[in-house]
């Protein structure tokens, strides 16, 4: 029952209505006891800074997730940011202190590696291919390299973004092997997509599935189609592979316990 003393979260992103936070995180918050709602606000681009003024002035607005195409701007609006968000330059979560200060924190890195490890996976120690350098990957490869895989490299379309980002994860955490190189999958333990590839029918796979080596565990951030070409492509090779959601049912506990502050 919502009442008066109800907390109140949000999602913001525009669009809105494939947002799936409300649904997976209000059954959270009756699990967990707390009396709580996470709404959908619709936030057109030139209007955060205004949907921002007057979160600051809801007293019982405890904070909201961030999604596209806010993750960015959040960033900037933020009054603090956690350690993850100020190395990824993003944020997809925001807590609301009582006297109205905006905490950012980026969870997509966590999210995944807890996505993995729930279905019995482990990044330590692995030999990793990220494809992509935006934003989610950003994310994924901080926290690769604070996991200690063995070694991380970056391929992306645009390479001048993989080299950038390599040299700031190693740069941020010495000791763990980075570089930018090409989307070639052989040898590798770990292959991980983080482009946007596979969203759209028709996508081909974002590498050539002939030099995937059967040995290999192949992991998606894409949950929609749950089976995109390169997942198929993986498991007719006799690859293991991980799907897109767990990353996003993990993240939204880390989300929900950071908009509570606990
Ligand atoms: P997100 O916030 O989800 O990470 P993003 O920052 O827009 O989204 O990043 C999308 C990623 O998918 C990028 O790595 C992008 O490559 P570029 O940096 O070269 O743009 C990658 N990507 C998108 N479309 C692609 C395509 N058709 N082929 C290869 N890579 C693609």
């Amino acid at each position: 029952m919502i009442t008066g003393k109800t907390r109140l979260f949000g999602v913001i992103a525009d669009p809105i209505h494939h947002v799936r936070a409300p649904q997976m995180l209000n059954p959270l918050f009756l699990d967990w006891g707390v009396d709580a709602v996470l709404v959908p606000f619709h936030v057109p681009p030139g209007r955060l800074a205004d949907a921002v003024a007057g979160f600051k002035a809801f007293p019982n607005l405890g904070g909201f997730a961030v999604t596209i195409p806010h993750k960015e701007s959040m960033h900037a609006l933020c009054d603090d940011l956690d350690q993850t968000a100020r190395r990824v330059g993003a944020v997809n979560c925001v807590r609301r202190e009582p006297d109205g200060r905006l905490i950012g924190a980026m969870f997509d890195g966590s999210g995944f590696i807890a996505g993995m490890r729930a279905h019995g996976f482990e990044p330590r120690g692995q030999k990793t291919l990220l494809l992509g350098a935006g934003g989610a990957a950003a994310a994924i490869a901080f926290a690769l390299a604070d996991e200690g895989v063995a070694r991380l490299v970056i391929a992306n379309r645009t390479i001048s973004k993989a080299q950038d980002m390599a040299a700031r994860v190693a740069a941020a955490v010495p000791g763990v092997p980075v570089a930018a190189g090409p989307a070639d999958p052989a040898g590798f333990d770990l292959i991980i997509n983080a482009t946007s590839v596979g969203l759209k029918a028709g996508d081909p796979p974002p590498l050539d599935p002939d030099r995937l080596d059967p040995a290999s565990l192949v992991a998606e951030i894409i949950m929609d189609p749950e089976m995109t070409p390169l997942l198929a492509a993986a498991k007719a090779r006799g690859c293991r592979i991980h799907f897109g959601r767990p990353m996003l049912a993990e993240q939204l506990k880390l989300i929900g316990s950071f908009m509570m502050g606990t």
